[in-house]
């Protein structure tokens, strides 16, 4: 039986994962390896999208790598590469950018929201289409906010199909448990992001002393009682912490506290996020410290990779009449 294809991918942009991208994505990711045909890649393309300093995009490319390696995916389960060496994407995603509307283009509202930008930047979710479609992949997992772009890559898979034949795989959404959606510490109501930083982002990699300053400085709610409510977002953010990194339910979490303040609830949270990432901190190290162990990786992964992409391209080439060269 073959397994499903997954695919995903990450932007090394940013200082480096951070709370959320481990317990909303990542660290499922690693899990989702032992069932599927994984392909998980570093989106460093995406990333020029806000022209990083070169040495820096160069330096994050095997930093992103070793986080993901530490955060448990395995480039022996799975096909582990960065875009940029697979040099097919760009080729599709022109292909597919052909058959976009500028209307539909514009009304992705990641690039809405920016209110204008790069041609690169308007033309973003044409290559995250193309990222997708080169594998075939079966299933993608992505958070809310990268929907409208598997939507988008579902239309562009269905007119290409249409169009010119059987083609492309259509991707569904990666079915998971409603992933755990972290709020930044210090305004609970917004996501936690690598853009914001500052006390209320908690990198994978901190050191065990900021983690507990960070989160003893969290915001915390009006009252006293730990207890998940609307009207108490910063605390419900620390009971989603805690119960999604120790599997607890979040009614047994509040038992637990019942009686009990802030003070003693914090401290556990910050005791579980610790200890949770003790071991991906210890792994990144040795990682970090072997850049041409990780230069293996992206080179193994590239090699399976593109074995997918010059499939694709030489159906699609010879459907949409690129003439080949003899
Ligand atoms: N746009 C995604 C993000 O910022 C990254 C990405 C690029 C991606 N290509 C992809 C995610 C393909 C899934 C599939 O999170």
């Amino acid at each position: 039986m073959t397994r499903p294809r997954v695919l995903s991918g990450i932007q090394p942009t940013g200082p480096g994962a951070h709370l959320g991208n481990y317990l909303g994505a990542v660290r499922n990711w690693a899990v989702m390896q032992d069932e599927n045909d994984c392909f998980f890649f570093i989106a460093n393309l995406h990333s020029l999208t806000v022209t990083p300093d070169p040495a820096f995009l160069r330096e994050r490319t095997r930093g992103a790598l070793a986080e993901l390696l530490a955060m448990g995916l395995d480039p022996a389960r799975s096909t582990v590469f960065a875009q940029s060496h697979v040099h097919e994407h760009p080729e599709l995603a022109w292909v597919l950018g052909c058959l976009t509307g500028f209307g539909e283009a514009s009304r992705m509202t990641q690039f809405k929201d920016k209110g204008g930008g790069s041609v690169g930047f308007f033309f973003y979710p044409v290559l995250q289409a193309a990222d997708i479609l080169m594998y075939q992949a079966d299933a993608v997992p992505v958070g809310e906010d990268q929907r409208q772009h598997l939507e988008l890559t579902r239309d562009l898979a269905q007119r290409f199909n249409s169009r010119y034949g059987e083609t492309f795989t259509v991707p569904a959404a990666y079915a998971q448990r409603p992933a755990a959606r972290i709020k930044d510490l210090q305004e609970p109501s917004r996501k936690m992001s690598k853009s914001i930083g500052g006390n209320g982002t908690i990198w994978v990699l901190d050191e065990p002393t900021v983690l507990v300053k960070k989160v003893k400085s969290a915001v915390t709610d009006t009252g006293r009682e730990v207890r998940a409510a609307d009207d108490k977002p910063g605390v419900t953010n620390l009971l989603t912490i805690l119960s999604t990194a120790t599997g607890k339910e979040v009614t047994e979490l509040e038992k637990t506290y019942d009686g009990k303040g802030y003070g003693d609830f914090k401290a556990d949270v910050a005791d579980a996020l610790v200890e949770m990432f003790a071991p991906v901190r210890e792994r990144y190290a040795e990682l970090v410290a072997d850049p041409s162990y990780l230069d293996t990786v992206l080179a193994e992964g590239a090699a399976k990779a593109r074995a997918v992409a010059v499939t694709t391209m030489s159906t699609v080439r010879e459907r949409i009449g690129l003439l080949a060269p003899q």
